[in-house]
């Protein structure tokens, strides 16, 4: 995954550790993708490397990229054989095109979509597919909201702090369409999606959401967080267990040969 190119801060321990659904929930988007024993595949926001390594045990060339040096840091000790790297989506290039452009849960951390979109027509060959997992409109709606009220409520103007790209499957496909791609598949999909723990949202909002905080006080920033909780718990606190109201955007396109 790649981080929103403002903090870029990373905290890869937490990731791999509290919301390692992150990746293992990538395996249904990755079914999709039917890697082959020696197709050159790019996992783009590839995060710790969990999906680019599956990608690699299906006899795929994985490369991996992501904005997030300490992402990739963690990937290249947990995966030493991967080809892991560095790298701004917005302006990768390679020299050697893809067969196929895999991407998880990355994608909605660039908001600018097109030139996202751009790269990944010019990483393919002609006849390549991209196969994506991202989140859709109206993904994590209930924990923006909230959020946004507890901001506003403390004096903070709420305005202008979520850094997330949340597309319909209508904006996204014209935005592939209008790049060079066929849209073969997409699906919008509601997948309410457990955090770990009684912490479980303060522990996603430290991870995911911290642009809505960049200027927040610590004493404010704790009384929202309890705010945010105590508002959320009747909505999305089931059984004892917090489940976070994610939808996801799947998408398999393929780019038109010239
Ligand atoms: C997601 O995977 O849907 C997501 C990740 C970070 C922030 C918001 C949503």
């Amino acid at each position: 995954m790649t981080h929103s190119t403002s903090t870029n801060q990373w905290q890869a321990d937490t990731y791999d550790h509290k919301l390692d659904f992150v990746s293992r929930l990538g395996d249904g988007i990755l079914s999709l993708l039917q890697p082959q024993a020696g197709e050159r595949i790019l996992d783009l926001g590839c995060g710790t490397g969990d999906l680019t390594a599956e990608i690699a045990a299906a006899g795929a060339v994985a490369v991996g990229i992501d904005l997030s040096a300490e992402m990739i840091e963690r990937g290249r000790s947990k995966y030493p054989h991967l080809d892991l790297s560095v790298q701004n989506a917005y302006t990768y290039r390679t020299q050697e095109p893809f067969d196929a452009v895999f991407s998880n849960a990355a994608l909605h951390w660039m908001r600018d979509a097109g030139t996202v979109a751009e790269t990944v027509a010019l990483a393919l060959r002609p006849g390549g597919r991209f196969v994506a997992e991202f989140g859709g409109h109206g993904n994590v709606a209930a924990l923006v909201g909230a959020t946004e009220a507890a901001l506003a409520a403390h004096g903070y103007d709420p305005a202008g702090r979520n850094p997330w790209y949340f597309p319909t499957v209508g904006e996204y496909a014209s935005l592939l369409e209008a790049r060079g791609f066929r849209v073969m598949w997409a699906q919008e999909l509601d997948r309410p999606t457990p955090l770990k723990g009684e912490s479980g949202v303060r522990d996603w909002l430290d991870v995911l959401a911290d642009d809505f905080f960049h200027d927040v006080s610590a004493p404010d920033k704790a009384s929202i967080y309890q705010m945010v909780e105590d508002h959320l718990r009747p909505a999305i606190y089931v059984d004892g267990q917090w489940v976070a109201d994610y939808r996801r955007l799947r998408i398999c396109a393929v780019k038109v040969a010239e």
